[in-house]
């Protein structure tokens, strides 16, 4: 979100519940929806008339499908997670371009000048890691439970 923003992208952060929503707003979306209301897709054109031109999924499912069906005309929806349990079903895509996991298999090749710009981002602040929650190392399984039950923001650290 926040390298589609400094690009000077409109970004639009899906997620469940206030607090993520609040926290899609302050990373500089230009909206927050959250994909448990029913409406979420007409609140999604709303903002955007004919749809997203980029998707980026990373829960797949029933969410995944309906993100790919509001996707703007020649535009590009990268299916890329399956947190809701199944991948998106992205067969027919109409005139939508899907890019799948296959994308990484060519990112090593780039992969150093990547983290190094991401890196001088950071330095410049200009790119904020997102750090939800902190748990001591010997708590790791109360860190897995709180990632589980959809209950976290950003990253989650287990510290030594
Ligand atoms: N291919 C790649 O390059 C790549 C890179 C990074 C990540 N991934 C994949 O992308 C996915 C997301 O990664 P992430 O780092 O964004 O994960 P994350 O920070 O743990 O976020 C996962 C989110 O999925 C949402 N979700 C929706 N339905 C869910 C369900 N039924 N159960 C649990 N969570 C559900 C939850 O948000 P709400 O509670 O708000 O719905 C949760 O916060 C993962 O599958 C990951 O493996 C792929």
């Amino acid at each position: 979100m926040q390298l589609a923003v400094a690009a000077g992208a409109q970004v639009i952060g899906a997620a469940r519940g206030s607090r993520k929503l609040e926290l899609v707003r302050e990373l500089g979306a230009k909206g927050a929806v959250d994909y448990s209301e029913p409406d979420w897709t007409e609140q999604v054109r709303a903002l955007t008339g004919k749809g997203p031109d980029v998707v980026f999924d990373g829960v797949g499912g029933q969410i995944g499908r309906a993100a790919l069906e509001i996707t703007g005309p020649g535009g590009r929806f990268s299916a890329h997670g399956a947190t809701s349990g199944a991948p998106t079903v992205t067969e027919p895509a109409g005139d939508v371009t899907v890019i799948g996991i296959e994308q990484l298999f060519d990112f090593a090749a780039t992969a150093r000048p990547r983290v190094e710009q991401a890196l001088a981002e950071a330095v410049a602040g200009r790119l904020r890691p997102v750090i939800g929650q902190t748990f001591p190392l010997a708590r790791a399984a109360d860190a897995h439970a709180a990632i589980e039950a959809r209950a976290v923001t950003g990253k989650t650290l287990l510290l030594t």
